[in-house]
């Protein structure tokens, strides 16, 4: 595990894009596994910035979402494709065919599952996994649970997601209750993971899932296992770990 200590969010955001950046660079055709949230927001926007200025191509890139919510159609404003065009794909030059999320409105759940699973394998892998985290250390919507999950699933969301999820709604009913998400095998199969952490209210999770027991009770500490996770994390993510 290698951590990159951000004096800010804009300087884990800066990081994180450069990470993305060179991966791009390096390999064109590359498949980037892709989050939500406000975490990855400024990064997306570094990213905009780049493909704008002719720096960045992003016409051979595939991309894979984490999660998406179930019942949410492509064109509901609080879905994760709305949220993904509006921030970062409406403003490059991917390929729609090649952008893949779930899709939360296919009531087959075990379709859905094998179906995402097997576009992954048929695009051999992600190359570049970027994740946020929970408060209660979820990564995708991979849950506190007795278990660590394998594959893409349904999830029941947990209270406290609810809660943090709450602001992208008009009303708390609003908020979704489960959603799929790709398993924590899915996401440990990505030949590299990056995790973006900011701000005073994540630092204990921080040091819970990095400075204490690998346990799926706190799912992001199973990152500690992965052969090249980076911590992108911003000194108030970090204070309780100095
Ligand atoms: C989003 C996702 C979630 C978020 C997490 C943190 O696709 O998979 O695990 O990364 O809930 O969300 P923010 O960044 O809003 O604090």
């Amino acid at each position: 595990m290698r951590i990159i200590k951000a004096t800010d969010y804009n300087d884990m955001s800066l990081n994180a894009a450069e990470i993305i950046s060179e991966q791009i660079k390096y390999k064109p055709n590359s498949v980037l596994g892709l989050a939500t949230g406000s975490t990855p927001l400024k990064t997306y926007k570094y990213l905009i910035e780049w493909y704008k200025n002719g720096d960045l191509d992003f016409s051979k890139i595939t991309t894979f979402n984490l999660d998406e919510y179930y019942g949410l159609s492509k064109l509901d404003k609080q879905s994760y494709h709305y949220f993904m065009f509006d921030n970062l794909f409406s403003h490059i030059n991917i390929n729609n065919d090649n952008i893949h999320i779930p899709d939360g409105t296919n009531k087959d759940v075990e379709q859905e599952c094998l179906n995402y699973e097997k576009a992954i394998l048929d695009a051999d892998g992600i190359d570049l996994q970027l994740l946020g985290c929970g408060h209660n250390g979820h990564i995708g919507f991979n849950e506190p649970n007795e278990v660590f999950y394998t594959n893409t699933h349904l999830v029941n969301l947990e209270e406290s997601t609810i809660q943090a999820n709450k602001r992208f709604f008009e009303t708390e009913e609003d908020v979704p209750r489960q959603s799929y998400t790709m398993g924590i095998k899915t996401i440990m199969q990505a030949r590299k993971i990056i995790m973006l952490i900011s701000g005073e209210g994540k630092k204990e999770i921080v040091k819970k899932a990095f400075f204490g027991p690998i346990t799926p009770k706190v799912p992001a500490s199973v990152l500690q296992l992965h052969r090249d996770f980076t911590l992108i994390v911003d000194k108030d993510a970090f204070s309780l770990c100095e």
